[in-house]
């Protein structure tokens, strides 16, 4: 949560410094600041809101100085206002530091209490405040040994970044818990919680680990541990392709996102399967035949729309690899203590590779001895470093906050796995090339479903007033209800329910009123009769009903169509593939519902992107 960027260098900071900020903003967009340093002066600008709030108050207002720090804000501590916002100052004079932090310092209200009682006066609610405050008290003309005393005193996650007019050239960077990246340049340094804010100034990269500490000037970078150290770190090179993070001509990334999923899909898909020996090949999972065979379980972790996609990934291994799955919420992973056997693999689904309690749930699991393999769209991430291999996305840049393409991107992965693990096992030759065939229809067959567009926005026009919404889907398509709800709350806060239809009548149907549609996901498939059946439940209370049926089948349609208020089609697809074309109607719909309520598509509030803490 939360974005750092810092630079140091002979351009002047301010607009590498706001431009950084506005493409970290999925982080967390509830207020944004920055201070720059020329010679001994500290300038200090920050606001509440959004990126471009900072931008028109710099306007009026401009920080000079070619050396800053920055943040756009996540709150955990306080509400989101301008004194609240970070950089938070201490000190005074000379002394002065400024202190951007992400994370959340745990024991924050123990170390505020004794500096209070020492006589510190503290100015914001925040947890970081109290970062700033102990290093101006241990500073003694040395700002990193300052940040490295204060640093052994915090309990939590940070990624930081500190500057101080004593010491005036040079940037203090540190990180346990939340990422921060080194960017290298030609006499000039970048400090950022992501490499996306470096897009447009340098490609190449040093990663800090948990427990290092980074110190910047313009010509040098130096990076240490937490024994003093000097360690010389791997330098990346950072594969960004200019434009990519544009709207090209879409209104919102959202939009822009869902219309990019054949193509995502295409991505996935490329160089993985092989029609030799009818299965998938993956470059990265870097554990041996052996140990994969031997898998007894498989445990999906993850959070949000990941996790949904874990859930599809269940039924798709339990059907082809027949390998025992579950799907454990990260967050509830990593403090149980589940029985796990030996033969047991982990594998981590996050789109931003950095989620908090999914970075806890692996490295709690690989503590345990787990092989643990990660499903991620960020490379170079904190979950793609530590995991001991896995499968890269290759969805390009997701931006709005909420998730589509990587959704259906980790679904394909999902299904290429179940392939590959299954022809390991039980899966013939002929299973595996019928599968390889459907897979490779599938980036077409999602540009077909993309033509429901119009049918959608005619839809949303009519339910957009709604208060509540329930979503209903059996077997594979029980978590697309499940996402097809989040989606819905997440960007238009109408309150949204998704639940395996058959469950409807052990509580649910009470909520069913003539100002309650449900969306019913009835494709062809093996118990379309048995959620045709569950529709008419809903129906025969006055419910109004969307359905989500395949073309195709005259008669089937005419069935669902006869029944249902309203009806969208989608290509007819296998069960297992089934989630990537009913998923995206359920996209456009929360998209076009957001849109006429006027919400904010991109950044919902509340949100954030990418969440760094627990
Ligand atoms: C946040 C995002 C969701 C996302 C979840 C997990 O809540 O808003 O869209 O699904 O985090 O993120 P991850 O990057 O681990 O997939």
């Amino acid at each position: 949560m939360c974005g750092i960027v810092g630079y140091i260098g002979k351009r002047e900071a301010e607009p590498i410094l706001v431009e950084g900020l506005r493409r970290l903003e999925y982080r967390g967009y509830d207020s944004a600041g920055l201070a720059t340093l020329t010679g001994n002066r500290l300038h200090l600008r920050k606001k509440a809101g959004r990126v471009s709030e900072l931008g028109s108050f710099l306007q009026t207002s401009p920080a000079p100085g070619c050396i800053g720090i920055s943040h756009t804000r996540w709150a955990t501590h306080g509400p989101a206002n301008d004194v609240n916002a970070h950089p938070h100052l201490a000190g005074t004079g000379n002394g002065q530091v400024a202190v951007v932090h992400n994370g959340v310092i745990e024991n924050y209200l123990v170390l505020r209490r004794h500096l209070e009682s020492e006589g510190v006066r503290f100015h914001s609610q925040t947890d970081t405040e109290v970062i700033a405050q102990l290093i101006a008290c241990h500073m003694d003309g040395d700002l990193v040994e300052a940040v490295r005393k204060v640093l052994s005193l915090l309990k939590g996650t940070y990624g930081l970044a500190v500057v101080s007019p004593r010491n005036p050239d040079l940037i203090v960077g540190a990180r346990l818990g939340s990422p921060l990246v080194v960017g290298i340049g030609d006499g000039e340094h970048y400090l950022a919680s992501d490499p996306s804010a470096l897009t447009g100034n340098t490609q190449k990269v040093a990663y800090l680990q948990d427990n290092q500490l980074c110190v910047l000037t313009s010509d040098e970078y130096h990076i240490f541990d937490a024994e003093k150290s000097r360690v010389s770190a791997l330098v990346h090179s950072i594969d960004w392709t200019p434009g990519e993070s544009d709207l090209n001509g879409f209104p919102h990334y959202m939009l822009k996102e869902i219309y990019e999923q054949p193509e995502a899909i295409e991505n996935a898909l490329r160089g993985r399967l092989s029609d030799a020996d009818s299965s998938a090949h993956f470059g990265g999972l870097n554990l041996d035949v052996q140990q994969l065979r031997r898998a007894e379980r498989i445990i999906f972790t993850a959070c949000g729309t990941s996790y949904h996609a874990g859930m599809v990934g269940e039924y798709m291994f339990e059907e082809f690899a027949r390998i025992p799955v579950e799907v454990e919420y990260a967050s509830e992973f990593r403090y149980r203590n589940p029985p796990i056997d030996q033969n047991t693999i982990v594998i981590a689904l996050t789109q931003s590779g950095e989620t908090a309690d999914t970075l806890a749930a692996l490295r709690e699991s690989k503590r345990k001895g787990h092989p643990v393999l990660s499903i991620c769209n960020v490379v170079g991430s904190s979950i793609a470093r530590e995991a001991d291999g896995g499968v890269y996305l290759r969805a390009g840049p997701e931006i709005g906050v909420a998730s589509t393409k990587a959704f259906t991107s980790q679904v394909t992965i999902l299904a290429l796995l179940a392939l590959f693990f299954g022809r390991m096992r039980h899966l013939s030759s002929i299973q595996g090339a019928r599968m390889i065939d459907e897979l490779h229809a599938m980036p077409d067959l999602i540009r077909r479903t993309l033509r429901c567009q119009s049918e959608v926005q005619r839809i949303a026009e009519k339910y957009f007033h709604v208060d509540n919404m329930l979503y209903m889907g059996r077997q594979y398509l029980y978590p697309v209800a499940l996402e097809g709800a989040l989606k819905l709350k997440e960007i238009s806060y109408i309150h949204a329910e998704g639940y395996p239809a058959a469950e409807m009548k052990h509580g649910p149907i009470a909520l069913v009123d003539a100002s309650t549609p449900s969306i019913f996901l009835v494709p062809r498939g093996s118990i379309f009769d048995k959620v045709m059946s569950n529709l008419e439940e809903v129906k025969a209370r006055g419910g109004p009903v969307i359905a989500i049926a395949s073309e195709g089948d005259a008669a089937v349609t005419d069935h669902v169509m006869s029944r249902a208020d309203e009806v969208i089609v989608v290509p007819d697809v296998p069960e297992y593939l089934q989630p990537l074309v009913t998923v995206v109607p359920l996209q456009l719909l929360s998209y076009y519902i957001a849109l006429l309520r006027g919400c904010d598509v991109d950044k919902p509030r509340n949100l954030a992107k990418s969440v760094t803490v627990e």
